[in-house]
């Protein structure tokens, strides 16, 4: 039988939403015309925008101090990297010349990425689990964080995807060594989300 999303732990939840972002991935490079081009490529920097928040502002404090910080903190940086590249994809569109490599791009970074979280055994959701985090306690949060991102970006392509360790950001967030305090005051990178300038 299949899980439900509101079912899911914290992994089954955060691979859950992987499929998904491949699947968008997958249709794009299908698509036919430049309105549909542009919505998938729109609908998967939004899962991306949310999937890094919850990753970044529950799943990863979780982990700190209890996987390798090596693979946490590439995990920070090639969200990063991959922000760039959204925030780019978001401000444009298909009649820009790089628009469909810049999209591929992305999936591939993501592809990279995922690969990395799901590795078997040395992956960073396998170290999770064998450090004994609680996985339904964070699912909970992450489903809770899940709600108010997408409510507050969706049809809001103009909110900047945030980045937390370049030059100028604050790279505390990112080093958090102990789990974010309790639902309802995430620290909300959304909160303090920039909008793009009006072009
Ligand atoms: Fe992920
Ligand atoms: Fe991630």
């Amino acid at each position: 039988m299949t899980q439900s999303y509101e079912e899911m732990d914290a992994v089954a939840m955060l691979k859950a939403d992987h499929r998904k972002v491949e699947e968008i991935f997958a249709s794009f490079e299908k698509a036919r015309g430049k309105d549909r081009k542009k919505a998938l490529a729109e609908q998967a920097c939004l899962e991306l925008k949310v999937h890094t928040i919850i990753e970044e502002e529950v799943f990863y404090p979780a982990c700190r101090g209890q996987i390798e910080d090596d693979m946490l903190n590439e995990a920070y940086v090639e969200h990063d990297a991959a922000k760039v590249l959204i925030n780019d994809i978001e401000a444009g569109g298909p009649d820009e010349a790089f628009y469909e490599a810049k999209v591929k791009v992305l999936s591939e970074m993501i592809e990279h990425h995922v690969k990395e979280e799901e590795m078997r055994s040395e992956g960073m959701f396998s170290q999770a689990r064998a450090a004994g985090l609680d996985m339904d306690a964070l699912a909970d949060r992450m489903r809770a964080r899940k709600k108010s991102a997408m409510a507050q970006l969706k049809g809001h392509p103009e909110i900047l995807a945030e980045t937390h360790t370049f030059h100028g950001d604050d790279n505390a967030f990112a080093m958090a060594d102990e789990p974010m305090a309790g639902d309802g005051d995430e620290p909300a990178a959304a909160s303090k989300m920039e909008m793009r300038e009006a072009r």
